[in-house]
């Protein structure tokens, strides 16, 4: 039986290594104008090593990284993790606020796009929400209020000059929230490129996984005290306060010990 000649391999250097990680993350690792492909460059080692096997494990899901790091032994992932901490590529401009001093000085507007009809004007006046300048986008709560309200977000964002749209979420049923096609997310953080404004979502549940970002988790606290009651009856008593605790899951500009 002949021998087989010796497999022909390509060099195992760094480079060759990262090269497939360049189209989504710079060949720096310093990210791309899409704020989905998050920056690698000057994060902790330990942070990225953990990530990196964690999609090798996925338990951190994204497939196309999923699959390129399968089977990748872990000293190889720590050396790419090593290696993208080490770089310090420049970071973008930061964007100037291209608005007169007149409209510094008025303050900001804001909209609310409500589908089920869940804000209520009077506490937010009474905690000192100026509502004439608040654009108040009201659905009804019926089946169709989710898709509407999507459109809406869009077209008030694409009117800019909003500092802050929100889209409240968080009483639309799961079935409708999942018949969003998986792009609507990184589409609406596409429309915000470059701009000033802030969109938020709320919902009941983790709606966008965007590395680019930023993710709060308000929990209750585990020891059910959240909630605090005024007065004394049994039958009538005033809800005063709940107790929440902000967990920051993923941020842009900060970086997450591992
Ligand atoms: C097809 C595009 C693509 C390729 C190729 C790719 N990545 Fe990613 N990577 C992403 C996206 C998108 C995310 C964020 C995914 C998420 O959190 O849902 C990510 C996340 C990461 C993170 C976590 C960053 C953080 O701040 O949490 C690390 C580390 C990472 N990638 C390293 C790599 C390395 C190393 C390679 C090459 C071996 C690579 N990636 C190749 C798209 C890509």
């Amino acid at each position: 039986m002949a021998q087989s000649p010796a497999t022909e391999r390509a060099p195992d250097t760094m480079a060759a290594r990262v090269l497939a990680c360049a189209s989504c993350h710079g060949a720096e690792g310093e990210g791309t104008s899409d704020v989905y492909f998050p920056r690698l460059a000057g994060k902790p080692a330990g942070y990225l090593y953990n990530q990196l096997v964690a999609f090798r494990d996925a338990r951190r899901k994204y497939p196309p990284m999923n699959y390129l790091l399968d089977f990748l032994p872990a000293p190889y992932l720590k050396q790419m993790a090593e290696h993208f901490a080490s770089l310090r590529p420049p970071f973008p401009p930061p964007a100037i606020p291209d608005v007169s001093k007149e409209i510094l000085a008025r303050g900001e507007a804001i909209a609310l796009v409500d589908p089920s009809d869940r804000f209520d004007p009077g506490s937010a006046s009474a905690i000192g929400l100026d509502l004439g300048r608040l654009l108040w986008v009201r659905g009804t709560g019926d089946a169709a209020s989710a898709t509407t309200a999507l459109k809406a977000m869009n077209l008030v964002l694409q009117a800019g000059n909003f500092g802050l749209v929100a889209l409240d979420l968080a009483d639309v049923p799961a079935p409708a929230l999942r018949a969003f096609p998986f792009t609507t997310w990184l589409r609406l953080a596409r429309v915000i490129e470059g701009t000033q404004s802030v969109a938020l979502l709320l919902g009941a549940a983790h709606l966008a996984r965007s590395a680019g970002g930023v993710t709060l988790s308000l929990d209750r606290p585990a020891d059910r005290t959240h909630v605090t009651w005024r007065g004394a009856s049994h039958r009538a008593r005033l809800l005063s306060a709940i107790t929440l605790h902000a967990r920051l899951i993923t941020a842009r500009s900060v970086n997450p010990e591992p």
